[in-house]
């Protein structure tokens, strides 16, 4: 029998804290879990159409593989805040600030080279890449020059003060995050899940892939904001 260490009535966001390989299973089912992170996985399969038994054993498969290998991941619900901002900005701002730039390339590559026959879809994609991309790099700028610094100011020097301006911050930087999941929804949905139509040439499958990276990564990389600094700062505004 297996041992049960996952249940429907957890919180995603709080399954993907205690388990950071289980956003591989959510991800593989397209499920929300950064954004949509507070839902719980009951409610989250059944708006998929997909089983809760069917998913919870996968996560309950993939945690006890990983048991039983040694762990190298950090976890991010005790490390220090300046640990957590170095790693988001030298993995997650650092794959953005590579592959934007280098997909916008291939978007428009594709939108001229398919515009006859798929030009209906790559205008669309064409549009929506270019908000995301436009959206995210002030993001970043945003979180490196004012959020971030905030954060790491805090940490060495912790007032209420900077602690109630980094809750103003959190609200915004959110709402941010929320809008950037619904340029990837979108995206997945115009595209038919990234699925390459028969006239698809490689530089469209490797578009397609790009952008489905780049959505996995988002989504890695928002969960770890919201679902786990943001919390824990939030927590710490309580506790006060
Ligand atoms: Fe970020
Ligand atoms: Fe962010």
């Amino acid at each position: 029998m297996i041992t049960r260490n996952f249940s429907k009535t957890q919180r995603l966001g709080e399954i993907v804290a205690m388990f950071p390989k289980a956003a591989d299973v959510f991800m593989q089912n397209h499920i929300d879990f950064c954004c949509g992170g507070d839902r719980t996985l009951e409610k989250a399969v059944k708006e998929k159409g997909i089983g809760d038994k069917e998913i919870l054993d996968k996560l309950e498969a993939l945690y006890e593989e990983y048991r039983s290998r040694v762990s190298e991941d950090t976890d991010w619900r005790t490390a220090k805040y300046s640990d957590i901002i170095d790693y988001i900005v030298n993995n997650h701002h650092a794959f953005l600030k590579k592959e934007l730039p280098a997909t916008e390339k291939l978007v428009s590559k594709i939108l001229k080279v398919h515009f006859i026959d798929n030009g209906e879809v790559l205008t669309k994609v064409h549009k929506l890449f270019n908000k995301l991309k436009a959206e995210l790099e002030m993001h970043l700028i945003k979180e490196e020059e004012v959020f971030f610094p905030m954060i790491k100011e805090y940490e060495k020097n912790p007032s209420e003060e900077i602690l109630d301006r980094i809750a103003d911050e959190i609200v915004g930087t959110e709402d941010e995050h929320d809008e950037a999941g619904n340029i990837l929804k979108e995206l997945r949905e115009v595209t038919n899940q990234y699925k390459v139509p028969p006239t698809g040439c490689a530089t469209f499958e490797l578009t397609y892939k790009k952008l489905e990276e780049i959505e996995a990564d988002t989504f890695r990389h928002i969960h770890l904001e919201n679902n786990i600094m943001h919390e824990r700062l939030r927590r710490e505004k309580e506790n006060r």
